[in-house]
């Protein structure tokens, strides 16, 4: 601690020095992120980086390149200060990792970290310093193509993984050569953009804000994330990156946030298209004034910073601010003493010990939704014949998914490939692909599919959406598997044998139309260079199943935003308050059928409930108790529940912990998650699995914004989805 203090005032000191020395052009270089790419300089970058008029480069990943732009800004500036080299490296750099929303889906933030190293390892070889992840935006709406980003719909999984992936990122200390500066983004709000539709307005009351979207940004804060990056959109009127109260008031202010804040591409200048500025000029003030350090792709700061400093208009001392954050990182990441890399330091990417993490997160990121007559493992053994059917069976570069701009698709092991290895002549694989594409809309295949699927023994169906269906303004209004996909599931279960579907899909899609055609259905999201070999050795009981949905599924769009913590409401559902549109009885009239919350043709209940997924095997819960029944503000207390694997294969298990605040001076959710475990039990086996909460674990923002925790009584449910059943109670007394 006192080395780092120590480290930190060292800083500061050479900060100051180098500040002293700059000119306001030089400052405001700093604060301009330009883009690259190309393995090329053009000659207006070298230009810009021998005037010291640009503080980063994203998008370059030629290392040759990478370090002859260091080599300009560090020997052919006046000041010769070292380059931020950025890049988006989303889940993984030439090796992939399941999608983030697969990442979400392990429930395991050591893999979720380890994940991130191997990413670092990776892009750090090729001179990249700097990534614009992890993206913590919480979201429920899977109609937004950027819910693959993200950790799901919880704050406090999101915040786990987040802070698991940006640890991953940024090492044990930022200035390990292989480490890479962490960038938590959109603040704020971004996932909850109207109708699922990218960049439109996320209108967000302050308290919902606070309690939901900005809890994953307060752990990154307190977990030391370098920076920092605004949205696109709007929140409440007012788009991020002008948002004074939202960046300068809470994140840095209030969160004393000490590491530097970016905008995102071009959101600087987007400020006068939002309709909130007449022209860039004016964007660009309200930026700085907001608290916008340094702006992506866009000239806006180059253009006007110096007119507005020298007209009065903005005071210098906000540009000195933004430098200091800024040069502050470069100093952490040791640029200035090792501003070049050196590849030949790095071992190859795509390692095999780099595989071996990408399989595991695969696997584990996997959720068996649905399992009739335990159709699943298959025995290779058993098995004579298996029809391997579908659009997404043999595609490399699909199960990559969105944001993969350094992956590599020849290293991808796809499912039929790594079937085919596994069933190594023990029983005959018939391959047809049957659809194009995804959304292919011609079935003139699905006869032979049909026929295939009656010789074989069974059929695995690889369905879903393409890579190219989700990610950034990739947006869907109806979610149902694409194309003709629904149909395909029914011919082939004319045949009669069963049928299995795993899907590769970017979110949760509705899958009310095809759930019960297909015996079982494993969740595969866009799994990565690895997917091919982790489903295959799910399909064939090598591994059990153990992934957890980080998201509601819906039954269909219209129930959109469901997720499990939502509030109570004054007529909460029951089972028998719920008529079904089919079941309204004629003379029915407006106040006969409930008046309780809930939609006539969907019920009040998701398909699948967030923290579902099934095992091989069977977990039973007994026996929850809390240490005390009355637990005094500030203090610790445990919670624990007995767990047994009832069946016979050893198996993991994400154990959950959820809570429910039941008076809050405003309406708490009927159950929030607040911890959550991996455990691995032998057949028969039984563990006590405790978690340790302490009161503050209980806060929440009440009516005047402050984080509060209210004495009062609380329920606890310890169990394997967030639909657990096995309750406890406790009561939070005021201090002695
Ligand atoms: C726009 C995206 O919103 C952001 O997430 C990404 O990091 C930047 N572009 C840079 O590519």
């Amino acid at each position: 601690m006192v080395e780092e203090a120590r480290g930190t005032e060292e800083i500061d000191r050479r900060v100051a020095a180098l500040l002293d020395r700059m000119s306001l052009e030089e400052k405001i270089g700093q604060m301009s992120l330009v883009n690259a790419g190309e393995s090329y300089i053009h000659d207006d970058l070298a230009e810009g980086l021998r005037a010291g008029r640009v503080g980063g480069v994203l998008n370059e990943v030629d290392v040759g390149t990478v370090n002859e732009l260091q080599r300009i800004a560090v020997e052919e500036s006046r000041l010769g200060i070292p380059l931020l080299i950025g890049r988006d490296v989303i889940h993984g750099f030439k090796t992939v990792m399941p999608i983030p929303l697969g990442q979400a889906a392990t429930w395991n933030p050591d893999l979720v970290m380890q994940a991130a190293r191997v990413a670092a390892y990776e892009a750090a070889s090729h001179g990249v310093n700097w990534t614009f992840a992890p993206m913590i935006d919480v979201c429920r709406d899977p109609r937004w193509g950027r819910i693959a980003e993200c950790f799901g719909e919880d704050p406090h999984l999101a915040s786990v993984l987040g802070v698991a992936m940006l640890r991953g990122f940024q090492g044990p200390d930022l200035g390990r050569p292989d480490a890479i500066a962490a960038c938590a983004k959109h603040f704020a709000g971004y996932g909850a953009v109207e109708s699922g539709r990218d960049y439109a307005a996320a209108n967000v009351p302050e308290n919902e804000l606070r309690n939901v979207h900005l809890r994953p940004f307060r752990a990154a804060v307190d977990a030391g994330v370098a920076t920092i990056m605004t949205s696109f959109s709007e929140v409440d009127g007012v788009p991020a990156t002008a948002n004074e109260r939202l960046v300068r008031r809470i994140l840095k202010d209030e969160w004393a946030f000490g590491g530097f804040v970016v905008s995102d591409w071009d959101s600087v200048r987007q400020l006068r298209i939002h309709g909130l500025t007449a022209d860039d000029r004016e964007s660009c003030r309200e930026a700085v004034t907001a608290g916008v350090d340094m702006e992506m792709h866009g000239d806006a700061y180059t253009v006007h910073l110096p007119a507005l400093v020298r007209g009065d208009e903005l005071d210098e001392e906000l540009i000195d601010a933004a430098v200091r954050r800024i040069l502050r990182l470069k100093f952490r990441l040791g640029l200035f003493e090792r501003p070049y890399t050196d590849p030949a330091a790095f071992l190859p990417c795509a390692s095999e010990a780099s595989l071996a993490t990408a399989r595991q997160a695969a696997l584990q990121s996997v959720v068996l939704l649905r399992n009739e007559h335990r159709v699943l493992p298959m025995s290779p053994e058993a098995l004579r014949s298996l029809a391997v059917i579908g659009p997404l069976a043999d595609a490399g570069d699909e199960q990559l998914g969105t944001w993969v701009f350094d992956g590599d698709p020849g290293l991808s092991v796809t499912p039929l490939q790594a079937i085919r290895d596994l069933a190594a002549g023990r029983f005959d694989v018939q391959y047809l692909r049957a659809m194009e594409t995804s959304r292919s809309r011609d079935t003139r295949a699905f006869d032979e599919a049909a026929t295939l699927a009656g010789q074989c023994d069974a059929t695995v169906l690889f369905l879903g959406e393409e890579a190219i269906l989700s990610g950034e303004a990739h947006c869907r209004a109806d979610i149902n598997l694409p194309g003709a996909q629904a149909e395909l599931v029914a011919r082939v279960r004319e045949a009669g044998k069963p049928v299995i579907a795993v899907i590769l899909a970017g979110r949760p899609l509705t899958l009310a139309n095809i759930v019960d055609k297909a015996d079982a259905i494993l969740y595969a999201w866009h799994p990565g260079t690895m997917g091919g070999p982790a489903i295959a050795d799910l399909l064939f009981g090598i591994e059990s199943p153990s992934g957890k949905l980080p998201v509601s599924f819906p039954r269909m769009v219209g129930q959109i935003p469901i997720y499990y913590s939502h509030k109570n409401t004054g007529k909460p559902p029951t089972p028998d308050s719920v008529v079904h549109i089919d079941n309204i009885d004629p003379k029915a009239r407006q106040l006969s059928l409930g008046m309780t919350s809930f939609h006539f043709d969907a019920g009040y209940t998701p398909l699948f409930a967030f923290g579902h997924g099934l095992s091989y095997t069977s977990f039973e819960y007994s026996s929850i108790r809390v240490s005390r029944d009355q637990i005094r503000l500030g203090e610790s207390f445990h919670v624990h529940a007995d767990l047994r694997n009832t069946g016979a294969i050893g198996a993991e298990e994400v154990v959950q912990l959820y809570v429910r605040d039941l008076v809050g001076n405003v309406t708490r959710p009927v159950r929030e998650l607040k911890g959550f475990r991996r455990v691995r039990l032998e057949p028969g086996q039984q563990v006590v699995v405790d978690f340790e909460l302490h009161t503050d674990d209980l806060a929440f923002h009440g009516r005047d914004m402050r984080l509060v925790v209210e004495p009062g009584e609380f329920q606890v449910w310890i169990g394997g989805s967030s639909e657990a059943g096995l309750r406890a109670e406790f009561r939070v007394v005021p201090p002695a």
